[in-house]
């Protein structure tokens, strides 16, 4: 694993493997969608580390101990739609008692702002952790929008869950929301002219669902 305060590249050989074969043109929907959800759940192992524990007392066949357990009010999975579901997924599979939030923005073509359509979050957001996810951090614009409104919301403790990530988009989210560190399967190279990762994976979206 390669960490700096901010970034944690899971560089797992296993996701790095995987993360090959999303990225190959050839892959299909079905095949593409099985392996995020592989991912997802070796990006999800990272960034919850720091999860509060405490004890309780069990009893094992042998004898009574004192065993850890998770701590505190249940997480909040946060999907930025519409690819953030295909990350939520494989993460709801792992913390199947986690609590489940939706963020829906989409860009205005005049200011090419983020426009915010659909927002639904957990209760007692402050006292959670919140993991936002999105596959792709390209120009960090939706991702910086997201945050600030879930930070509205009450949110202190976010962390920031995805695929890919452009040097742009961690920038902009350093600036923007240096609280929040970002875990993710790979920085790649640069944006092209249309806000594309490259060598990416094309729109993950699309990819996921099979649209065009
Ligand atoms: N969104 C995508 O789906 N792909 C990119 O490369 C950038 C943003």
């Amino acid at each position: 694993m390669t960490e700096t305060p901010h970034l944690t590249v899971v560089d797992h050989p296993l996701v790095q493997h995987k993360l090959t074969l999303m990225r190959e043109s050839g892959t299909s929907t079905a095949v593409f969608r099985q392996l995020l959800r592989e991912i997802s759940q070796f990006l999800a192992y990272e960034i919850t580390r720091g999860l509060p524990m405490e004890t309780k007392r069990i009893e094992t066949p042998m004898e009574p101990m004192d065993a850890p357990t998770l701590a505190g009010r249940k997480l909040a999975l946060v999907s930025i739609l519409r690819a953030g579901n295909g990350l939520l997924d494989g993460l709801l599979e792992l913390i199947p008692s986690a609590r489940v939030g939706f963020v829906g923005l989409y860009r205005d073509e005049e200011t090419l702002k983020p426009v915010q359509y659909y927002f639904k979050v957990p209760e007692a957001l402050e006292d959670r952790m919140v993991i936002a996810v999105d596959p792709m951090l390209a120009t960090g614009n939706s991702s910086v929008a997201a945050i600030d409104l879930l930070k509205k919301a009450g949110a202190k403790n976010i962390r920031f869950l995805c695929l890919l990530a452009a040097p742009e988009g961690v920038a902009r989210m350093k600036e923007a929301h240096p609280d929040v560190p970002i875990v993710t399967a790979a920085l790649d190279s640069h944006l092209n002219e249309n806000g594309y990762i490259v060598p990416g994976l094309g729109d993950a979206g699309d990819r996921m669902f099979g649209t065009k």
